[in-house]
């Protein structure tokens, strides 16, 4: 049988009025639409990373600013520092560009995909997410959860990425005109509790009975994966400078990786890890070892550099700022350096 709208969506929002997960973004199933503020903080957030991640983030942000028009009027640099951890910072950027076209308009979110399509930085996946779940919108959401849900569904034999197009034409015919926000939230966790990427309980799930995939007798093998390449690795140096309890850190470009966040002065990462690299000051460096950190498209292995007693010139701070080293997690520094950071920490217990 094939999957249509109705055999899908009637047993699928029934299974998410009794298992929905309570997450502090949604209302319950079936119930007022949300606040679209705080959908699309959610969304943004949820990009690229974990729910167990975004959960205390979103709590902080909710807080400290309750409206779009609050982040909207926050400083730059506060909203880069609360972001620090989360990763993807370009993100934090775009968040702050979207709040701030959203208040210089009126203070409301657009209530169409084509709409929220016109907002900084708002992709075809956030727009789609938000039309549908904040204001009850039928708009196809396709996250990696529904990617997958979707493939087994349909037994979508061509491997992602070139799958993307079926997949979600695919979603298409099974989306719903009514609650499509509770649709696509029911899709996302059912691919998150039933229909996981290893072994998936077919058992309990409530649209088993439309799954090719489960008919063909190995839902793992959908959706079809490319031979994985190896990423890349790039090599780089991060140079420690202290003096008096404080620790040089620098404020990245505004552009490239990690912009605009606070960091310890490196050499940029290109070098090839054969002395190119230039330190940003004169004299002898001690090795305190290297940090491993996986972006999306490389590998950095970081080696950690400490200025042993070199000449310091008042004239370095003018690069940056002296941090109190004691102080340091307050800095807001992005996961690759505070791990830098803590590698120079452990190494001088170590040494006593
Ligand atoms: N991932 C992305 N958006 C989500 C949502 N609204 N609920 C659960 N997981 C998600």
């Amino acid at each position: 049988m094939s999957a249509s709208s109705i055999a899908v969506s009637g047993p699928l929002l029934a299974w998410y009025g009794r298992h929905a997960r309570v997450l502090p973004w949604r209302n319950p199933p079936g119930g007022p639409l949300p606040d679209p503020y705080r959908v699309w903080l959610s969304e943004v957030m949820l990009q690229q990373t974990t729910l167990a991640a975004v959960i205390p983030y979103f709590e902080k942000f909710t807080s400290r600013w309750p409206t779009v028009g609050e982040i909207a009027a926050a400083d730059e640099a506060d909203v880069m520092a609360a972001w620090a951890g989360l990763g993807y910072y370009a993100r934090a950027r775009n968040l702050l560009a979207c709040a701030r076209a959203v208040a210089a308009s009126g203070g409301q979110f657009p209530d169409s995909e084509e709409g929220l399509r016109q907002l900084p930085g708002l992709g075809a996946y956030t727009a789609a997410a938000v039309a549908a779940i904040a204001f009850g919108r039928r708009a196809v959401v396709v996250d990696a959860n529904v990617e997958r849900v979707v493939a087994r569904l349909f037994a979508i034999a061509e491997p992602l990425p070139a799958s993307r197009k079926a997949i979600r034409e695919a979603a298409g015919t099974i989306t719903p005109e009514q609650r499509a926000g509770d649709f696509a939230q029911a899709m996302m966790d059912l691919g998150a509790r039933v229909c996981t990427v290893r072994e998936p309980t077919c058992l309990v799930c409530p649209i088993a009975a439309d799954c090719r995939a489960k008919a063909l007798g190995e839902p793992e093998r959908f959706p079809a994966k490319p031979p994985k390449k190896p990423k890349p690795v790039r090599r780089g140096r991060a140079y420690w400078i202290e003096r008096n309890g404080h620790v040089l850190l620098v404020r990245r470009p505004g552009k490239g990786m990690l912009g605009g966040m606070r960091a310890l002065p490196d050499d940029g990462w290109n070098a090839r890890g054969d002395g190119s690299g230039q330190p940003p000051l004169s004299g002898q460096w001690q090795s305190a070892g290297t940090v491993q950190h996986v972006f999306t498209h490389f590998a950095l292995e970081l080696q950690m550099l400490v200025s042993c007693g070199a000449e310091c010139s008042d004239r370095l701070g003018e690069h940056g700022e002296w941090w109190p080293v004691a102080q340091l997690e307050q800095a807001g520094l992005p996961t690759l350096f505070a791990k830098a950071a803590r590698l120079v920490m452990a190494q001088r217990e170590d040494d006593g």
